[in-house]
């Protein structure tokens, strides 16, 4: 199984200061050109919240507007970012009808990895809470298939990734989440959003990678004093599943050049079939 994943899409109609730094929306749409070409395809493209810059109707149609050219299905899951009611109102065809009343939590039992959807989102507020709430819902989620590999999407990495400012506002009571993990180790892996920029961790049992943002990112600044956003290139990550692990890329969008080797890739197949070594010229 070939899962894409993009993230922090920040869709918006008005410059600020954001907006002159990049164009979120040309950026998606360079993004989606890419993943339109990918061989092979994905079967499924993560959304991981922070889909629109301020959660309003006018962004969300923006949105769908763009992604409307993905060849993929896609699965979205809100972020600080989003507006709940508006989120909910554009993405109803995409959502199970047994959410939660209070997060858009779900689970999708299609592909051979379980993809559960966590979000750890609040009204009105930057930073996100893994409430007692958030506990039982995962907790009965994840106990209905203990022995089908599954992979959490979120928008809130729950770990300290050493870039102060947003650690300062991340995930509250992310060691109830971690609890949880421990005692589920069909999860093999969490993604997640938010950071603008690609990290990786070990968590519980399992692995955590959070994904670059399709707009602009957060500059690998770790004094504490600083925090900067920067236009290093637009990214996404693709998860392969296969042989019972998970392995991450991470891809960028650029205009750079390019060398083909296929004919090196071919000597290679040829050597391989016929059980030969591989020179080093
Ligand atoms: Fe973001
Ligand atoms: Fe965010």
């Amino acid at each position: 199984m070939l899962i894409a994943q993009i993230s922090d899409l920040h869709i918006r109609d008005h410059l600020g200061m954001f907006g002159e730094l990049v164009d979120t929306s040309k950026t998606l749409e360079k993004t989606i050109d890419l993943l339109n070409a990918l061989d092979p395809q994905p079967d499924v493209v993560l959304v991981t919240g922070d889909l629109t810059d301020d959660g309003t109707k006018e962004q969300y149609s923006q949105l769908l507007e763009i992604i409307s050219s993905l060849n993929t299905p896609w699965l979205p899951i809100p972020g600080n970012h989003d507006d709940y009611t508006e989120f909910l109102n554009a993405f109803s065809s995409k959502l199970p009808d047994n959410i939660p009343q209070n997060h858009c939590s779900y689970v999708i039992d299609d592909f051979p990895v379980r993809l559960v959807a966590l979000d750890t989102s609040l009204p009105g507020q930057h930073d996100a809470l893994f409430s007692e709430e958030h506990e039982l819902w995962l907790s009965n989620a994840l106990s209905q298939e203990k022995e089908k590999s599954t992979l959490i999407f979120t928008h809130f990495p729950p770990f300290e990734t050493g870039i102060n400012f947003m650690d300062l506002s991340g995930l509250k009571s992310a060691d109830r989440l971690e609890n949880i993990i421990r005692n589920n180790p069909q999860v093999k892996l969490v993604v997640a959003g938010h950071l603008h920029r690609p990290i990786q961790t070990s968590f519980a049992s399992t692995m955590i990678s959070v994904c670059p943002s399709t707009g602009n990112q957060l500059k690998l600044d770790l004094n504490p004093k600083n925090g900067s956003a920067v236009d290093e290139p637009p990214g996404f990550q693709l998860h392969i599943w296969k042989n019972g692990r998970f392995v991450t890329h991470t891809g960028v969008i650029w205009d750079g050049k390019e060398l083909d080797m296929s004919q090196y890739v071919a000597y290679v197949n040829e050597k391989i079939s016929k059980n030969e070594g591989i020179r080093k010229d």
